[in-house]
Formats: C-alpha cells, structure tokens, sequence
C-alpha cells in the first residue's frame, strides 16, 4: 500500500474509532471496525488491541442513571436518609462488590462502604493487589434502611431496575455478592449465604462470586478466622477469574492471588 493511502485510512480510522470513543464505545473487535471506513486486511491487523461489542455502543452511562434516580423518592427509605448512596469506583471496571444498603457513614457522606465494614473491603480489594478506585462498589438499595435494619422487599424491587442498569452500564467481568441481599436479589435464589459463598453462580451471563459482607466478619469473634479464611478463598478464586477475564492487551490492573 502507498504511503499516502495508508496515512488516509489510518485517518480516517483514527476518525471513526475517536467517534465511536465519543459515544462510550472502548474496544472495537476486528470484526466490528466501522464500516464507513475501507479497512484492508493490514488495518485490521494493526487494530487487534482495540476490541468491542456492539452492545457497548449501547451502553447508557453513570451519569445518565444517576440523573434518572435524582432525589429518589419511589420508596419509604427516602424519609429518612440523608444523601441517596449511588456507587463510586472505575464507570469501566472489570470487579463490581454489590452490598446491601448504606450504613449511617455512608448515609452521611454520600458514598458506598466508608464505614468500619467498608474499611474492611477496601483490605479485601487490596488483599488481591487491587485498589478501590480500580473496581466499582454499589449497593442493592440506595437509601439507608433505618437502624440498618435489611432492606424491604418492596425498597429492594424500586432500587434494583438501577441497580441493574449499573452493572449493564459497567460491564464487569466479574461480581462479588456481599451477603445475603445481593445474592438472593440477584440470583433470585432464597439459598442463604451460608450455603451458596464460595460456589461460582452467574448473574446476566457474568460469574458471580458470592461470600460473607464485610460487616458478618467484623461480628465475629477475633480467634475465630473461619468466616474470614473463607472470604479470602473466595477473595482467591474471584483474583483467579479476574485475571483469566482480562481482555488481551486489557490496561486494568491485574489482580495477585497469593502464590
Ligand atoms: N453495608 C453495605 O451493605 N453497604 C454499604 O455501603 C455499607 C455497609
């Protein structure tokens, strides 16, 4: 090929892939290059690191949902919350942790697990040589439940279209389930945590690891290790998972289980 033609497709891809960047889509998948462009065989191969879906093109984003969730008020958790308690972490990231609901600190500063059990995830992130800001943590509810008392059924069935357009916003390659609420809302499973962590499910096509919240650790006795031994196998196994998920070329951090 010419040296001109060459530099007039790379242009022009370089154009279409700024195009489709502008439009949230982040890896564009050989098959998939844009069709307004003629991409020879040698453009393709030069394109291999960008990869995508079309779906992602599709993708609505954080924000969007947010806004749509605005000072909520589709259910009785509104009455006594101080700030609704959206998500925080990468809009991009491949590890999403889904808890229950916001305590009284995260009621107070607008953000999801800051609290004494949120200190304690923020350890099992870094435990598996991640950090906080690389995943995405979210809630099943967004509103403190009084007296952190379980959210409602009804509370659960107005907060989870949201929740559920998070994780197709986010497109995570892997969910961990913190406790009970997460796991039976979204597996829709009436198995307890007790029975089901550790046991690789699947939610939407994605593999979803349940284990215990952070919050069940902290409850138990500082010489029993079994809760906490058993979340740090799962913390494993999720590393494991992770790393096999990353996309070739994928810039996320990896994950390290231990050796
Ligand atoms: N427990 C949860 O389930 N979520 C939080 O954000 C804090 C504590």
């Amino acid at each position: 090929m010419q040296r001109e033609e060459l530099a007039s497709v790379s242009a022009a891809l370089r154009a279409a892939l700024a195009l489709r960047a502008r439009a949230g889509v982040r890896w564009v998948y050989p098959g998939s290059a844009p069709t307004a462009v003629a991409v020879t065989s040698a453009v393709r191969a030069s394109a291999l690191p960008i990869a995508a879906t079309p779906a992602l093109a599709a993708r609505e984003t954080l924000e969007g949902i947010r806004s749509d969730l605005g000072a909520c008020t589709r259910c009785k958790l509104h009455e006594e919350r101080t700030n609704v308690v959206f998500g925080v972490g990468n809009p991009r990231a491949r590890l999403m942790f889904i808890g229950e609901g916001p305590g009284r600190d995260e009621d107070v500063q607008g953000e999801p697990f800051v609290g004494a059990a949120g200190q304690l995830l923020t350890k099992i992130i870094q435990a598996i040589g991640l950090e906080r800001e690389d995943v995405y943590i979210a809630n099943v509810v967004k509103s403190r439940p009084p007296n952190n008392r379980n959210p409602e059924p009804e509370e659960i069935a107005a907060c989870l279209p949201f929740l559920e357009r998070q994780i197709a916003a986010i497109g995570p390659a892997v969910i961990v389930g913190l406790g009970n609420v997460p796991v039976k809302t979204l597996l829709n499973t009436t198995r307890g945590i007790t029975s089901i962590r550790g046991q690789w499910q699947t939610y939407r096509g994605i593999p979803f690891m349940p284990t215990f919240h952070p919050s069940y650790l902290l409850r138990q006795e500082d010489d029993d290790k079994t809760a906490k031994r058993q979340v740090w196998d799962d913390m494993q196994a999720v590393a494991v998972r992770y790393n096999e998920e990353l996309p070739a070329g994928e810039k996320a951090a990896k994950a390290k289980p231990a050796k």
